[in-house]
């Protein structure tokens, strides 16, 4: 293939990917939400989008199904990174990843006795690498999805989430008790398109990486 290919998510991702796309001069011919198609062409000619689950985009970047692509830090992390170049945190989809319990559980006295805690998540490896820097030995329970019932189900203790305005926590009746770390979105590449299609992909990395820090601070 010749042209180049961007993997994004549909929602968030790509909404916050647009303008950036826009900055370096690439525009969608679809909406996504309108159009049924996953593969969306661009005013670019040799330039197209393709549409795959937020999970799924290291995926298609790490087998050079797309050259580049847009994702969470989150689902960089639970991914691995194994065969991919992160060159740019674009600093969209801005949030933070939390542990999160039911208001009124004791966490601090909990995890100061060292008693047993069950903590429900979908991303069990930041979950695993987090609890084992503070030598907490926790049970961890895989979800993939709704994990705010959770706590509130009995299903666990704890659970390990994304939040950013804190109104889903707050929905459902729970509170933040540790912060895990910041969460932004990072533009990565595949490490051969980098090499092979160099003339075409390093501008168009150039540009997004330019357009990134004044999005960073409009948000
Ligand atoms: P999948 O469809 O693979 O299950 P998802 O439902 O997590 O993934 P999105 O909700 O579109 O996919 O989220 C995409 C990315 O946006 C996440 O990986 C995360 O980095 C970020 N994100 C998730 N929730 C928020 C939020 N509330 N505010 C800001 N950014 C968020
Ligand atoms: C994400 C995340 C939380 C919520 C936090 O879900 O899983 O549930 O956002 O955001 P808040 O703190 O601003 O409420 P999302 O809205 O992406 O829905 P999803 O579970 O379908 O991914």
């Amino acid at each position: 293939m010749n042209g180049i290919t961007i993997a994004l998510s549909k929602g968030r991702i790509f909404e916050e990917t647009l303008p950036l796309l826009a900055a370096a001069g690439i525009v969608p011919a679809e909406d996504p939400e309108t159009s049924r198609k996953l593969i969306l062409p661009t005013n670019r000619p040799g330039v197209s989008l393709v549409l795959v689950r937020a999970s799924d985009v290291p995926t298609y970047v790490q087998w050079g199904a797309a050259d580049l692509g847009v994702a969470g830090k989150d689902v960089l992390l639970e991914h691995g990174g194994e065969g991919l170049y992160q060159p740019v945190d674009l600093g969209i989809a801005r949030c933070r990843m939390a542990v999160a319990t039911k208001r009124g559980y004791d966490w601090a006295g909990n995890v100061q006795r060292g008693a047993r805690i069950r903590v429900a998540t979908k991303y069990v490896t930041i979950a695993r690498e987090f609890f084992a820097g503070k030598g907490m030995h926790v049970d961890l329970i895989k979800l993939y999805g709704s994990m705010e019932l959770a706590p509130l189900s009995g299903l666990a203790d704890a659970i390990v989430d994304l939040v950013s305005t804190g109104n889903t926590l707050k929905a459902n009746d729970l509170v933040e008790v540790e912060t895990i770390m910041p969460i932004t979105s990072r533009l990565i590449a595949n490490p051969g398109s980098l090499k092979l299609k160099r003339d075409v992909v390093k501008p168009l990395v150039d540009a997004l990486a330019a357009a990134a820090p004044a999005m960073a601070a409009a948000t």
